[in-house]
Parts: C-alpha cells; sequence; structure tokens
C-alpha cells in the first residue's frame, strides 16, 4: 500500500502526502470561519439525496446559502425542484435564488409549509430553534406526507447543545405568547455555564433572544421533535452529534430507509463525534472568554488612560497657575512691593 499517494476517492477526506504536506493546513485556511452551517456536511447530504431520490428538497431557513447551494449541486442530478423557505432572507441567498433554479419562498414557517409542493420529500428545518415552532414544522410536515402518501425525510438541525432543551427566538412576536419562555436578547450561552451569560458567551448580538432556563417542558428543539413524534412508533429519529447536533427522522419502513441506514447508523449517537463537538464548542467558548477578557482589559486601558489625561491636563494648569505666582512673587520682591498672598498660599 502506497502512504504517500493521495487517495483518488474524491468522497474520501484528502490528507497530506510526502510531497504535499500542507493539505491539511490549506483546506482548513480556506474553510469559512462559521461555526454552524450544515454546509459542512456536504458529503452526507449529497449521500442521503442520493439515497432518497426525492422529486422535490426543501430547506427550512437559508441564511448565507451555505448548505443551499450544497441541495442545489446534489438535486441537480436528479433534476429535483429546490426551494428554501426563509423570513428573512440574506442578500446571499437572493442573489443564489437569481442566479440558479432555487425557489426562494419568503415567508414564515410552520405557515410557509402549506404552501409548499405536496411532495415535499426531503425536507431540511433550520428555521427558528424553538419548541413552539418545530413542534408544529414537525406535526405539518408529517401530517402532508401522511396525506399525500410519501415517505417524508426529514433532517434538523440544532438538536444537540445549545438548542435542544433551550429555546432561541429569531422573533418571539412570530411566535404564540403561550409557548415562548421568559427570554433575553443581550445573553450568551457557554459550555462553561449552565445559566446564559449577560453580555458573554456564544451570543446574538440582539438578532436572536435565548431563553433563560433549560430543560423542562415545551423547550428547545429536541423536545419538540420527541412530542412531535411521541406516538409514532413507525419513525427513526438518528442524531449525529455534530456541528449543533443533526436529526434525522424516517419511516423504519421507506424503501430508502436500508441505505439512509448504512449511511446514518454508524454516526447516530457516535461517540467520538460528540466528543469532537464539546471539544471544538469548548475552543471556541475559550476563544470568546479571552476576546471578551481583552476587550475588558482593552476598555480599561482606554478609561485609566481617559482618567490620566484628564488628570494630567488638571495638574498641568495648576502647574502653570503656580508659576505665574511665583513668578509674580519674584517681580513683586525685585520691585521691593509687599507679595499678595493668594487663597491656600503663605500669609
Ligand atoms: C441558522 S440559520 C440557517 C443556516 C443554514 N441552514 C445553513 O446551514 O447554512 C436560520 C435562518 O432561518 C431564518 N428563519 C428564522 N426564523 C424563521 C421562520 N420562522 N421561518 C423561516 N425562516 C426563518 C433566518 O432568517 C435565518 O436565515
Amino acid at each position: 500500500m502506497s502512504t504517500d499517494t493521495t487517495d483518488d476517492d474524491s468522497r474520501l477526506a484528502r490528507l497530506s502526502t510526502r510531497d504535499d504536506p500542507y493539505v491539511e493546513q490549506d483546506e482548513a485556511a480556506e474553510l469559512p470561519l462559521l461555526l454552524h452551517s450544515m454546509g459542512v456536511l456536504r458529503e452526507l447530504f449529497g449521500d442521503l439525496v442520493a439515497a432518497v431520490r426525492p422529486t422535490t428538497v426543501v430547506e427550512i431557513g437559508g441564511e448565507g446559502g451555505l448548505l443551499t447551494r450544497e441541495l442545489l449541486a446534489h438535486a441537480e442530478a436528479l433534476d429535483a425542484r429546490v426551494l428554501c423557505v426563509d423570513s428573512a432572507p440574506s442578500a446571499a441567498l437572493v442573489e443564489l435564488a437569481d442566479t440558479t433554479r432555487l425557489e426562494l419562498v419568503r415567508a414564515f414557517s410552520p405557515a410557509a409549509i402549506d404552501e409548499l409542493p405536496e411532495r415535499a420529500e426531503f425536507v431540511v428545518v433550520d428555521g427558528d430553534h424553538n419548541y413552539a415552532v418545530v413542534v408544529e414544522e414537525t406535526r405539518r410536515l408529517l401530517a402532508r406526507a401522511d396525506a399525500a402518501g410519501f415517505p417524508p425525510f426529514v433532517a434538523f438541525h440544532d438538536v444537540c447543545f445549545p438548542w435542544a432543551r433551550r429555546d432561541l427566538y429569531y422573533d418571539p412576536s412570530a411566535v404564540d405568547p403561550a409557548g415562548v419562555h421568559a427570554h433575553r436578547f443581550d445573553t450568551g450561552v457557554s459550555v462553561f455555564s449552565h445559566d446564559p451569560i449577560p453580555g458573554g458567551g456564544m451570543r446574538s448580538r440582539g438578532n436572536y433572544a435565548i431563553a433563560d432556563h433549560a430543560g423542562g417542558e415545551r423547550n428547545g428543539v429536541r423536545t419538540a421533535i420527541e412530542d412531535a413524534i411521541a406516538d409514532r412508533d413507525d419513525l427513526v429519529l438518528r442524531i449525529v452529534p455534530a456541528v449543533f447536533g443533526l436529526g434525522f427522522l424516517y419511516p423504519k419502513d421507506a424503501p430508502w430507509a436500508p441505505a439512509v441506514d448504512a449511511l446514518l447508523q454508524p454516526l447516530d449517537r457516535s461517540p467520538l463525534l460528540a466528543r469532537l463537538e464539546r471539544n471544538r464548542l469548548a475552543l471556541y467558548m475559550k476563544l470568546l472568554e479571552l476576546q471578551d477578557h481583552g476587550h475588558a482589559l482593552a476598555r480599561a486601558y482606554d478609561e485609566d488612560r481617559a482618567r490620566f489625561e484628564a488628570r494630567y491636563a488638571e495638574v498641568s494648569g495648576e502647574n502653570l497657575r503656580l508659576r505665574e505666582e511665583l513668578a509674580a512673587l519674584k517681580d513683586a520682591g525685585r520691585s521691593g512691593a509687599s507679595p499678595v498672598p493668594t487663597a491656600g498660599g503663605p500669609a
């Protein structure tokens, strides 16, 4: 076996060789520094699309279009339609819809699900990450599949930390108030703290709100999926504990289930993936902590400097005043006039 050639199977990760020892570095340097996009799972989604062979692929929540691009490429081979539902599409997503056959649906899920093509066979759910929205999305997607008589394949993002058991709201006012937990826009989550940290941790800077408490009933994405399928023992839910967690839901007896099982079973609740993910999160949160500490030090330095400059100006003014007073005293001494005492000065 040669150890110094690049394996020509493009489905395998490229590794460094003796002649090209920089493969890992070069690929790492090119990856976007984005912690949460499922775009990094391109091969897995490609294999899943190829196994399920849908006529329609739907992504709910497209953001910058990173996963959307991958889905478009994979659906191309099947000539499948690709739709993306996003309530606030980014400029990149709008451009993707303008320049490819992507069909952009500018609307809120779950309501938008009722407007989708009847056979939305392969759906990625990655819009709002809270119980109220996800439980309704899951129920509607399953009900539509049952009514139309096809086996649904639904992929969910954010089924592990931090949104598995804690709600996130992009727009709390768009959710039934009865389903909204106490939340704040100015906190962040961290693996180093059970409670959200005001102004710290992984935070949205105002883009979304985070529930104050984790766990309990009706809280979080995985809790929503579990509740929506509680009476469905015909379905299997596989959890791949990477990139904030992926959940894959499908009927055990779908014609393509054996092919999908072969892809997902080895990853389902993999301790190796879970540990890598936790390590990745811990490193990122540590980086945020250090960054926040650096900013706090810089702020303290700026405040100290401003205080010092104000004091310096004050002392310089006083110094000048004393010099002038001294000069006046000397002048008075030279002319024989008695010096004029100043307030607080020597009598
Ligand atoms: C986490 S991002 C999606 C990331 C993307 N799927 C990826 O992997 O690169 C969530 C997106 O969902 C959209 N969104 C939030 N709430 C929504 C809702 N109720 N309906 C539709 N889209 C929603 C947001 O505008 C945002 O673009």
